[in-house]
């Protein structure tokens, strides 16, 4: 079918899981119409904005395209944005200030950036090395489990998820831990976490509840979660010194944060740390095996995993696209945007613009240099990068000695969302 810009659908979660990332949307755009107002029934129109250069120009100007404004992520019409929504209900009840926006993400400079500090610490290129030994045990232990149950399953004639059997698991464990959060609740977490995506599994899910209550349902139970780590922090003092216990016990700006500040912080945390470095593993591996030569390439030469892990991040970019609000009239790329429109970034098509990368759909582990934007730019840069990168490099390398004995095995399931981009389910089978 002949792609037009009247017709492409780039909004629609069910487009998502339906047919994945839509990369031929993106391309036709890139080309035709790189700075798009897109107007669709189902959704408030905004600027779509596909290539590189103007995506790095949106974000690198946070006086002009802010965070603050009405909209963030990109939902159906009528449909609010979940989290602030679920500020609502469990807020309410609690008497939260309604103008306290949900997390700093939500916030632009300079309460933004003092927010950012209360934490920023936790997740620096030092920090994460120094826990580069412990992420490589637990991703052995991870990927042994794993292959045993691939090893089994194939026996019997069955797949083997890699998302919920190995990729999941990593990114859990490290954000549990850097947060302190006991390990017995992490399956619980997990759960949350994926229903905030619209991912539930039958079992998990009440009699009667649509996935859209489900995740209302997630986001209040893991907001009470919450409320009870802040009660515990006070509780105890600042004496224990973890992250938690550091962002209850310290002053920002003269001030500690209210509770509303640290269940919002926490939250995004949690979500943020989960929901993300699980779609670039599982992503990644699977175009390892999709591209035989470069697997082999990286299993013969494991130093190139570095470099694999950059190749991995803009092939898969796990995060569509931040919506942004316009505070004055702007020419971009020679369109008028004018003050109060809707701004849409799409990472994902920016990091296969030809104009920057050579090749752009050549998934090459080599491909130096690789600028991508994978982690969005500018003041609202991703806070996990270091985090992420490093459970990238500890999962690949425990996975590497099994890869070239794992295959594909049928078709994956897209998650049904605009803002996540990945697979719910990697069928995998062992090799014999
Ligand atoms: C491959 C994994 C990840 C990807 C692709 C990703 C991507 C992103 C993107 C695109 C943004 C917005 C950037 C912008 O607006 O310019 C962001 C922000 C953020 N990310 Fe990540 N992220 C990942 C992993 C993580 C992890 C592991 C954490 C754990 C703490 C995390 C925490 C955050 C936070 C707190 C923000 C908000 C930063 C702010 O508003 O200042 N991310 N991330």
């Amino acid at each position: 079918m002949t792609l037009t810009l009247d017709t492409i659908n780039i909004h629609h979660p069910r487009h998502y899981a339906e047919h994945g990332a839509p990369w031929a949307e993106w391309d036709l755009l890139r080309r035709d119409a790189p700075v798009f107002w897109y107007e669709r029934d189902d959704v408030e129109p905004f600027w779509a904005v596909t290539r590189y250069a103007d995506v790095m120009t949106v974000s690198d100007n946070p006086d002009i395209f802010i965070n603050s404004g009405p909209r963030l992520r990109l939902t159906l019409k009528g449909t609010p944005e979940l989290l602030r929504a679920g500020v609502d209900s469990f807020g309410q009840e609690r008497n939260w200030d309604p103008n306290e926006p949900p997390d700093m993400v939500f916030m632009d400079n300079p309460e933004h950036r003092h927010l950012r500090r209360q934490s920023s610490w936790a997740f620096t290129q030092g920090g994460m090395r120094k826990m580069a030994a412990h992420f490589a045990k637990l991703s052995e232990q991870f990927t042994n489990s794993f292959i045993t149950e691939l090893k089994a399953a194939t026996a019997r004639g069955e797949s083997c998820d890699f998302v919920s059997g190995l990729a999941c698991k990593l990114p859990l464990a490290a954000i549990g831990e850097i947060m302190g959060l006991a390990p017995h609740d992490w399956k619980q977490i997990l759960i949350w976490s994926n229903a905030l995506v619209g991912e539930i599994e039958e079992a998990d899910r009440r009699p009667g509840e649509s996935r859209g209550a489900a995740g209302y349902r997630s986001m209040y139970e893991m907001r009470t979660y919450i409320e009870g780590l802040i009660a515990e922090s006070r509780a105890v003092g600042a004496e224990r010194g973890g992250l938690i216990d550091r962002m209850v016990h310290t002053k920002a700006q003269g001030e500690y944060l209210t509770d509303q500040q640290l269940n919002g912080y926490l939250f995004l945390l949690i979500a943020a740390g989960n929901d993300t470095t699980r779609n670039a593993f599982a992503g990644g591996v699977a175009a390892l095996l999709q591209h035989p030569d470069q697997c082999e390439l990286l299993c013969r030469n494991p130093e190139l995993i570095l470099s694999a892990v950059e190749e991995i991040l803009r092939w898969t970019s796990p995060v569509g696209n931040f919506l942004r609000t316009a505070t004055q009239d702007f020419e971009l790329a020679g369109t008028k945007i004018s003050a109060g429109d809707t701004i849409g970034v799409f990472y994902p098509s920016a990091n296969r613009d030809e104009r920057v990368f050579e090749d752009p759909y050549r998934f090459d582990i080599t491909r130096t240099p690789n600028p991508h934007l994978t982690f969005g730019f500018g003041a609202h840069f991703c806070l996990g990068t270091n985090l992420a990168r490093a459970e990238l490099k500890a999962g690949l390398t425990a996975l590497l000695p099994h890869l070239q004995r794992i295959a594909l095995d049928g078709d994956p399931i897209g998650i049904a969302q605009t803002h996540v981009i990945g697979y719910s389910y990697l069928p995998m089978r062992a090799r014999s």
